[in-house]
């Protein structure tokens, strides 16, 4: 798969809600290319001492403006520099990296996404020709992102909060359920119709997976660990996956280039 590095200039960078961020900025090559569920490598420009990029799922491209956006969540170093950085910087970035979610069939897309998940979705629910349900998690209202853009893609979108300030109280996976239990009890698409598309911590990712596959789907999980090359290198964002081709029945794979996503079915959880 062909990827850039390009000097992009910062279109805009501004607050979208709490710790949370939109990026724009010009990577025409990127833009062109990127498939929903990939990511950018980023090297933020006031970190000069520090060679580190940082990976940041692509939220949304407009291909004929040439543009590329990210939201991100100020965490530590990088994200703490990144969020003051002006319109009009240009920034290293290289991308499109990794292996995203798959072309969406005519299945019924239910996505489940917590914190910057959302952003690494919403391409997915973009494309995708059949409308379903985004299911949105967080630990409070405050933490929900892009509920009104899916809504005016077209889904239903429901949210839970593990406080109970919005939605329901408890977590996405309460929500999965009842979405599909009523499936199963013929009040909405049929199971084998449902494709589920999940990013968000790995906890979250592990219950989505796994419940899937309680009602025999095999959900596209994208798994976010530490990198550093981003290409495929370094083996630092390794996460487990099976194979039978030694006893322990499990092998490591580089997330940054063999996944971020990744088929329920082929996880290896500790
Ligand atoms: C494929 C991929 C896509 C990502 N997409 C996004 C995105 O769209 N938006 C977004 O806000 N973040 C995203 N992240 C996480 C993002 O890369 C980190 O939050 C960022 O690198 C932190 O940099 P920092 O210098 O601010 O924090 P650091 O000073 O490096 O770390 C601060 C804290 O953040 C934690 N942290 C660092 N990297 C990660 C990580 N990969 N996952 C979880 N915790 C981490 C550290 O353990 C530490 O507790 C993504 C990560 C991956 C691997
Ligand atoms: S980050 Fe270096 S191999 Fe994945």
């Amino acid at each position: 798969m062909q990827k850039f590095d390009e000097i992009a200039p910062i279109v805009s960078n501004t607050n979208l809600i709490g710790d949370y961020y939109l990026i724009t900025f010009k990577a025409e090559k990127i833009a062109k290319t990127a498939q929903p569920g990939q990511f950018v490598h980023v090297k933020v420009p006031s970190l000069k001492n520090c060679v580190l990029r940082r990976p940041f799922s692509i939220y949304n491209t407009d291909a004929e403006a040439g543009t590329v956006s990210v939201i991100y969540k100020v965490v530590g170093q990088g994200t703490e520099q990144l969020c003051t950085v002006q319109a009009g910087t240009e920034l290293d970035v290289m991308g499109p990296l990794g292996i995203g979610f798959s072309n969406p069939a005519e299945k019924f897309p239910i996505i489940v996404a917590g914190g910057y998940g959302c952003a690494a979705t919403y391409m997915q629910a973009k494309i995708s020709n059949k409308k379903g349900i985004v299911i949105i998690g967080g630990r409070t209202e405050g933490d929900l992102l892009l509920e009104k853009e899916f809504a005016d893609q077209g889904y239903e979108v429901l949210v839970s909060t593990n406080d109970g300030s919005k939605g329901t109280k408890g977590f996405v996976t309460t929500v999965l359920k009842d979405v599909l239990d009523k499936s199963q009890a013929g009040n909405g698409p049929a199971l084998s119709d449902i494709e589920i598309y999940s990013c968000g911590p790995n906890p979250m990712l592990k219950a989505v997976g796994e419940m899937g596959l309680e009602y025999g789907i095999d959900s596209e999980l994208s798994i976010d660990e530490h990198m550093c090359c981003g290409v495929g290198a370094c083996f630092t964002c390794v996460c487990k996956t099976k194979t039978d081709k030694n006893e322990d029945g499990w092998r490591y794979s580089r997330t940054c280039n063999e996944g971020p996503v990744y088929r329920a079915s082929t996880v290896h959880w500790d």
